[in-house]
Order: C-alpha cells, then sequence, then structure tokens
C-alpha cells in the first residue's frame, strides 16, 4: 500500500525568485497537509550526506555547491498516495519537459535549478524527513 507521506524541500533557486509562498499554495491546494516545516540552510557537509545517492555522478558538486548557495524550505508533507502524487504535482526533473501547471514548470529555472525537491519512494521519504526534522518537530 502507498505510504502517506512524502518529504520536499524548496530549493534555493525557488526562494530566491521570491516563489515560497506560491508553491506551498500549490502544495496544500493539491490537498497535502504539511506536517512539519523549516526555513533553513544547508551545511557542505549536510549537502553531501543528503545526495549521497548521486556521489558518482558527475554533476554531484555542482548540485552540493548550489543546494549550499543559499536557504532552503524542508517540509513534511501528508496526503493518500503521497510520494506519486507529489511527484505529479512538481512535474518531470528538467522544467522543460515538466507539464504545464507543475510547480517545475511554473517556478523552475533548469534540470539543475528546479525549484523543488520530491522524494522517490516510501522508504526515502522516512530518511529524508527523518534527516532534517526530529519526532518533536513533526506534528
Ligand atoms: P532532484 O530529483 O530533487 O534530486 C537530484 C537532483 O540532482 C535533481 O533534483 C537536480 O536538481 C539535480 N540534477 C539531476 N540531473 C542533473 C543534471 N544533469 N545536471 C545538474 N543537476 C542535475
Amino acid at each position: 500500500m502507498a505510504g502517506n507521506r512524502t518529504f520536499t524541500m524548496i530549493k534555493p533557486d525557488g526562494v530566491e525568485s521570491g516563489n515560497i509562498g506560491n508553491i506551498l499554495q500549490k502544495i496544500t491546494d493539491a490537498g497535502f497537509v504539511i506536517k512539519a516545516l523549516k526555513y533553513t540552510r544547508l551545511s557542505e557537509e549536510q549537502a553531501k550526506k543528503f545526495y549521497e545517492v548521486h556521489a558518482e555522478r558527475p554533476f554531484y558538486g555542482e548540485l552540493v555547491e548550489y543546494m549550499t548557495s543559499g536557504p532552503i524550505i524542508a517540509a513534511i508533507l501528508e496526503k493518500d498516495n503521497a510520494v506519486a502524487d507529489f511527484r505529479a504535482l512538481i512535474g518531470a526533473t528538467d522544467p522543460a519537459e515538466a507539464a504545464e501547471g507543475t510547480i517545475r514548470k511554473l517556478y523552475a529555472e533548469s534540470k539543475a535549478k528546479n525549484a523543488v525537491h520530491g522524494s522517490d519512494s516510501d522508504e526515502n521519504a522516512v530518511i529524508e524527513g527523518e534527516f532534517h526534522f526530529s519526532a518533536n518537530e513533526i506534528f
């Protein structure tokens, strides 16, 4: 059975372009309930750990540098079928390929600066949520 939680970040470009409010509005309008929310900035160590799975990719260094370049919003979201529904809401990794009306189509700059993160599995949603939030920060 599909889980009911996912983890997201509004990435530095989404914050820098002034779209925190617009993106959170799209998320809540789509029926997601915010269970945890934080405005923070990733350290290099945190970004390297969070994206460890991409360590061998050619863009890893660029990704870590970008994700530490400014503040982000981190959030845990709840909804039936959360992981798949959220990935549909944000659209393809590359905004040029994202469907009309999706968050990345509306607000992302490029494949690297793609405005938002969404967990790719129920298992990773838990790992990523716990990476950013302690139990007393989740409501
Ligand atoms: P996301 O899917 O949230 O997590 C992995 C991130 O790596 C992805 O978003 C992009 O921000 C980034 N990424 C993926 N592919 C590339 C690429 N070819 N060049 C630069 N960054 C990328």
